[in-house]
């Protein structure tokens, strides 16, 4: 007989896919789209067995996504029947990896719909560096603006340095509690406050990698005629829903291929579009960027495109991968990804939401929408005893990590949402920022705001949630009622 899985034995081997018992039926007569994703249930069968032979629950992949073993296997044998020279050489094995290089470049516009003519595909080490690439580059100048949601990760956060080096103004737009969302009459008035500026950029979000909040698309229209120049951080949206760039015009589009299907890691993508390419200065020039440069005469010329933007060796042994990577969700399709992890976030948000310890106080609060409509599947919160009191989010990870459970806490590099969701006040986090000169710890910072939570618990589901993953999660959040 074969052996059975831990999963199996947990769930006395009930099957998902064909799922009876435990609010599988109901969760599908709620959820009746769901039933179409079933080749998802097939694909992590065959490809992420891993999962279920280890009985690991993964809600973790806005931090990570995870890699199908036929991935792997596929790149392997790749770089094996391949001699692979560092490129833009003439020389054979050179040949071949600028022909893989490109033929990616070609892929990845071909799946965000992007036309070539219209953007230029860059390679990067991760989104964050894609989002470096612009800081540093973007033209600021006294009095110019940079217009930025409080939801956004550090890695644009930190462009606010380059523009005020520069003599530019950072202007951030509140998100609000509860649901986390940018009031619609809001974006107009920040836009509109533009101070006069020449150059303007606006940051947001496509997904927010602490709330799931999905800000609207439509505002790279509104900002782009009133004159801004637009950055999507689509690092956390493009994982498990559509980027179409023939639908949508932003100046420049911030990825991490690992995010979306886990392998490989250490490359991402600035996709920009070409006019927006030509704003930037690069504020150096590097091996790989230059057609030619000289010692003597002191001076260089930048190769065009996004050679020029390629600091060095691209990571060409790890590039054709993505190609095969964009592939697999491709086939997959990610009209099918999105619905499947819409479902499991509609179950998941009723079902957390209902959770009442026995004096009918909430079990958990949530930071973000509190139903999917302008959402995608992260979910952050916290979790309250019974008294109302908060449950340290770092005892609910370790309560977790007990039960082979993947979720992440902390402010997930977002200190904006976090600040805003857990109501820390701007003169209370100005105190424990009062010396420049200091370092602080975290654990420094959690005693500086003293006795309130500086953190939540985040999960996410992603290419090959299913439901068993969001009924062992509520499960474990169950264990926290007190009668
Ligand atoms: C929305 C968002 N932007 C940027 C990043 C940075 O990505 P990376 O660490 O891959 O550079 C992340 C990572 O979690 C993210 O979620």
């Amino acid at each position: 007989m074969a052996r059975k899985t831990r999963t199996e034995e947990r769930d006395g081997g009930m099957k998902q896919s064909k799922g009876t018992g435990d609010g599988y039926d109901a969760f599908l007569e709620r959820f009746p789209a769901y039933k179409d994703t079933a080749a998802i249930d097939e694909l992590r069968a065959r490809e992420f067995s891993r999962l279920d032979r280890d009985g690991h629950v993964y809600l973790d992949y806005t931090g990570g996504g995870l890699y199908g073993e036929s991935l792997v296997r596929d790149h392997a044998a790749f770089l094996l029947n391949h001699i692979l020279g560092n490129p833009h050489s003439s020389n054979p094995s050179s040949a071949v990896a600028t022909e893989h290089v490109e033929q990616c470049r070609h892929r990845m516009l071909a799946f965000f719909n992007a036309s070539p003519e219209e953007y230029v595909p860059i390679f990067t080490a991760n989104a964050t560096h894609a989002l470096k690439l612009v800081g540093e580059a973007y033209p600021f100048s006294p009095g110019d603006q940079f217009l930025l949601t409080f939801d956004n990760h550090n890695s644009v956060n930190g462009i606010r340095e380059f523009d005020r080096a520069r003599g530019a103004v950072t202007r951030y737009l509140p998100v609000f509690p509860p649901d986390l969302c940018v009031p619609e009459e809001t974006i107009d008035r920040y836009l509109d406050e533009d101070g006069g500026a020449g150059h303007k950029l606006f940051a947001y979000p496509a997904q927010s990698n602490f709330s799931g909040v999905q800000h609207p698309l439509g505002w790279i229209d509104r900002a782009k005629a009133k004159g801004w120049d637009v950055l999507l951080d689509a690092a956390a949206f493009v994982p498990t829903n559509r980027l179409d760039l023939t639908r949508w015009h932003p100046d420049y589009v911030a990825v991490s291929f690992y995010k979306m299907f886990g392998y490989p890691t250490g490359v991402g993508a600035l996709i920009a579009r070409r006019e927006a390419l030509e704003k930037l200065h690069r504020p150096w020039f590097a091996g790989g960027t230059i057609t030619v440069a000289s010692v003597q005469a002191d001076t260089y010329y930048l190769a065009a495109g996004a050679e020029g933007f390629e600091d060095g060796t691209l990571n060409y042994a790890c590039i054709p991968a993505v190609e095969r990577g964009l592939d697999f969700m491709e086939r997959i399709g990610i009209d099918v990804i999105h619905t499947r992890v819409m479902c499991l976030a509609g179950w998941l948000l009723g079902e957390m939401l209902a959770l009442r310890h026995g004096n009918g106080r909430p079990v958990v609060r949530l930071y973000g929408p509190a139903d999917t409509k302008c959402r995608g599947g992260t979910m952050a919160f916290n979790v309250y005893d019974k008294e109302d009191r908060g449950v340290d989010h770092l005892i609910v990870e370790e309560r977790a990590n007990r039960c082979n459970i993947s979720l992440r806490t902390g402010c997930f590099c977002n200190p904006g949402a976090g600040e805003m969701a857990l109501g820390l006040a701007q003169d209370e986090l100005e105190t424990c920022f009062s010396d420049p000169e200091a370092r602080m710890t975290y654990d420094e910072f959690r005693q500086c705001i003293d006795g309130k939570s500086t953190g939540a618990v985040r999960i996410s589901l992603g290419l090959v949630s299913n439901f068993r993953d969001a009924r062992a999660f509520i499960r474990f959040l169950g264990e926290f009622r007190e009668p």
